[in-house]
């Protein structure tokens, strides 16, 4: 759920801003009195998510880029660093150290808990989407206290920085994307390993880094090719679906490639410093939920000549390796695609697929989108897109016509028929 959420935002982001008759951004809920009782289970917890699931202090620390994998400077943890600045435009992680004159020791547990996994920052501002709560937001709420109490433990450490400055269109519609969460959130079941995978790999933001949003053609979730920036370092995202050209390789080799960064050897775009210290079952169940993700065929490296590759569309190293080459169709009867099309949309996502049947072809259209997309049957319900984050399968009752579809992502993401 995560990565949709994100994706979602993302294109959010891009809307054009509109002045009049809007409803009020940020929406932020007030902020209540809850405190969250520092018991050393809670400090364990938080330390673990914090340090390394969570990878907070890849971003709100000054790091050794001369070190392999860059960790972050112990003596700067979480005391905050520009992570990016240009002409009208600066990226600042704040001072989350609990320092009452610089850092967070003022701010009251609410106001670090709505600034996680609610965007809203301690003064109510809306935060920069580049501070990740969007995935943030699927942390169970055990979880969110762990981290509040493990922040409060850390060694104050005494930095003033510079606030976030982003040029006003932009702040405008990053303003549009917090989300108040007023509800209980829980965790993945205890028993069940593909579902821990998927909530672990959806708080720590991996398809964010793994799945190439912005690029001319989106090779699919968890294909690689983000080109992801930390100030002037940047790198490819590796592909990450079981094919060859990604993580085709055992179970135990990728704990491995986890817990060593393959030897020191990933780029440090690449958190494995943090993720060094995640255990071997809790990598073990993320390798396993990602076996569930399309496999794509997409060679990418950051060694080597960038050259044009066929599947994203952008030019990285190996990408010469790359031919796009759809899958083959598989016959289905015409009785049955006129059962298929028409609108189908997901409020919640603010995400809407509308379906169109032309001589004996489906055709896909997303958010209204200029250009259009052919479905390519995978079986008679089950359709490839070129571009789509995954495929889609339509739901049928046992006559008439189609009444939702699901993107078959890590976990399945409805989308009801409304026309
Ligand atoms: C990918 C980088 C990144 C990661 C990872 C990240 N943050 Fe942030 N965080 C930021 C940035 C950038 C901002 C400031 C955004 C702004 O000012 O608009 C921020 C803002 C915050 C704020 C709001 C501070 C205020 O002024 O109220 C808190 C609290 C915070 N982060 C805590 C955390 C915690 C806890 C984690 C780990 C669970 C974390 N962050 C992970 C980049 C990051
Ligand atoms: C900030 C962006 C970012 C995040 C977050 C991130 N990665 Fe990566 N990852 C990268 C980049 C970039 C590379 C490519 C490094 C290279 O080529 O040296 C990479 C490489 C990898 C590789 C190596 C693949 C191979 O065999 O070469 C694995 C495995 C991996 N990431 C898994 C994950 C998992 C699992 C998560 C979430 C727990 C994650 N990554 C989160 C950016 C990220």
């Amino acid at each position: 759920m995560a990565t949709r959420v994100l994706l979602l935002l993302l294109n959010l982001a891009l809307l054009p801003v509109v002045g009049a008759a809007e409803p009020d951004y940020p929406r932020a809920r007030p902020l209540t009195d809850r405190t969250f009782e520092a018991t050393p289970g809670r400090a364990e917890r938080g330390h673990y998510l914090t340090e390394h699931l969570l990878q907070c202090f890849v971003c709100h620390s000054e790091r050794d880029w001369n070190a392999p994998g860059a960790p972050p400077i112990a003596s700067r943890k979480g005391a905050g660093t520009v992570m990016s600045e240009r002409a009208g435009r600066r990226i600042v992680a704040p001072n989350i150290t609990p320092d009452v004159a610089t850092g967070a020791g003022g701010w009251t547990d609410d106001m670090l808990a709505r600034a996680i996994r609610e965007g809203i920052g301690h003064d109510g501002r809306a935060l920069y989407w580049g501070m990740w709560y969007r995935s943030f937001a699927g942390l169970a709420d055990e979880d969110l206290a762990a981290v509040v109490v493990y922040l409060r433990t850390l060694p104050p450490v005494r930095n003033a920085l510079p606030p976030t400055v982003l040029p006003a269109d932009e702040q405008a519609a990053n303003a549009r994307n917090p989300k108040p969460i007023t509800a209980p959130v829980t965790g993945p079941a205890t028993d069940d390993t593909k579902a821990l995978g998927r909530y672990l790999l959806g708080v720590a933001d991996c398809a964010g880094c793994h799945t190439a949003w912005e690029a001319p053609r989106n090779p699919g979730l968890f294909g690689g090719g983000n080109e992801v920036g930390r100030g002037s370092r940047k790198a490819f995202s590796a592909n990450l679906t079981r094919h060859e050209s990604g993580v085709a390789y055992p179970r135990e080799a990728f704990i491995s490639v986890m817990h060593t960064g393959k030897g020191g050897s990933l780029h440090p775009i690449m958190p494995w410093t943090a993720f060094s210290g995640l255990t071997d079952d809790d990598l073990g169940a993320m390798y396993d939920a990602l076996g569930d993700a399309y496999p794509v065929a997409h060679y990418v490296g950051n060694t080597g000549e960038p050259r044009h590759c066929d599947v994203c569309g952008q030019e990285h190293p190996f990408g010469e390796h790359n031919h796009l080459v759809l899958p083959t169709s598989v016959p289905v009867g015409e009785a049955m695609l006129q059962r298929l099309p028409g609108t189908y949309r997901s409020a919640e996502l603010d995400w809407t697929i509308e379906v169109r049947l032309e001589a004996g072809k489906l055709y896909a259209r997303e958010n209204g989108a200029a250009a259009e997309i052919e479905l390519i049957a995978l079986s008679e319900t089950r359709y490839f897109g070129s571009g789509l984050l995954a495929p889609i399968e339509f739901r049928l009752p046992a006559a008439g016509t189609a009444t939702s579809l699901v993107s078959l992502e890590l976990e399945t993401i409805p989308l009801d028929r409304v026309r």
